[in-house]
């Protein structure tokens, strides 16, 4: 069970792996004001960037959870980096099933909702492993503009329009399902180019390095393509954020 290399390539020098930067990261962890001791579960963890640099500015501790051997290996490079490989452990496993076996304060899940079948199966999975008052954090894209036609949605990574929802439709979900939105960060037309650019020079760099290999012709394509998409389309229509929930 691993992350098709393909990812591991495109996010190279990605810290976050998601369209927030690491400033809006920060600003959501000094608005969220967590007590020291604070414990954390990330589902789909990534490089764990939320876990290590919170554990470094706020004093919580955490367990990130990935299937990519090589972001974890990143996670836990940047941990002890941060001087907080005591403070954070990553798990290698299948976040679809994981469930903590002590409830944690904050539970959060940026940006991989499939895990969870979407937002309220994520919900539900990320609610198992939280404590009574505790937050939840879930990242998921939205609708900026109603998708025109099908090559918008496609472009969008969506199967279909219904996969995302408005802002305002999202945000009146997380009511039905019975949380009340405590804070929000959203990504920018700007932080969105600084994940999605990155991408491009990270599989340039890679190509001129790598034009024999197997995975060459298929990233070479998605060059040339990609960009033009991005401002096209997501850049344009897809809106991103990371919403804190508490049980109502
Ligand atoms: C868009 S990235 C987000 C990473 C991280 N949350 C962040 O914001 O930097 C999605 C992550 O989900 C992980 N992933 C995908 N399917 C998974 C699964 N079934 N269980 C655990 N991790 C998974 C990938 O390896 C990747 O790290």
């Amino acid at each position: 069970m691993d992350l098709h290399r393909s990812f591991t390539i495109r996010e190279h020098s990605h810290r976050v792996l998601n369209p927030v930067t690491e400033e809006k990261l920060a600003t959501l962890g000094r608005a969220l004001a967590l007590p020291p001791g604070t414990r954390l579960l990330d589902l789909a963890c990534g490089k764990g960037e939320l876990l290590s640099t919170w554990a470094r500015d706020h004093g919580v501790t955490g367990v990130g959870v990935d299937i990519s051997t090589v972001f974890l290996a990143a996670a836990a490079a940047r941990a002890a980096e941060l001087g907080v490989g005591e403070r954070v452990t990553f798990v290698h496993a299948d976040a679809g099933s994981y469930v903590h076996d002590t409830p944690v304060e904050v539970a959060c899940c940026l940006g991989a909702t499939w895990i969870g079948g979407g937002v309220a199966g994520t919900i539900d999975l990320l609610a198992r492993s939280l404590r009574p008052g505790g937050i939840l954090l879930i990242g998921e894209p939205y609708w900026r503009i109603a998708p025109p036609d099908a090559e918008t949605v496609r472009a969008c990574h969506a199967n279909s329009r219904d996969d995302f929802r408005s802002l305002p439709a999202l945000v009146r979900q997380f009511g039905e399902l019975g949380w009340d939105l405590v804070e929000m960060m959203i990504a920018s037309q700007d932080s969105w180019d600084r994940y999605e650019a990155a991408h491009w020079l990270n599989v340039r760099r890679w190509l001129d390095d790598n034009p024999d290999d197997e995975l060459a012709g298929s990233l070479r394509a998605e060059l040339r393509s990609a960009p033009l998409q991005h401002v096209r389309y997501q850049r344009e229509y897809l809106g991103w954020g990371i919403f804190a929930l508490m049980r109502q």
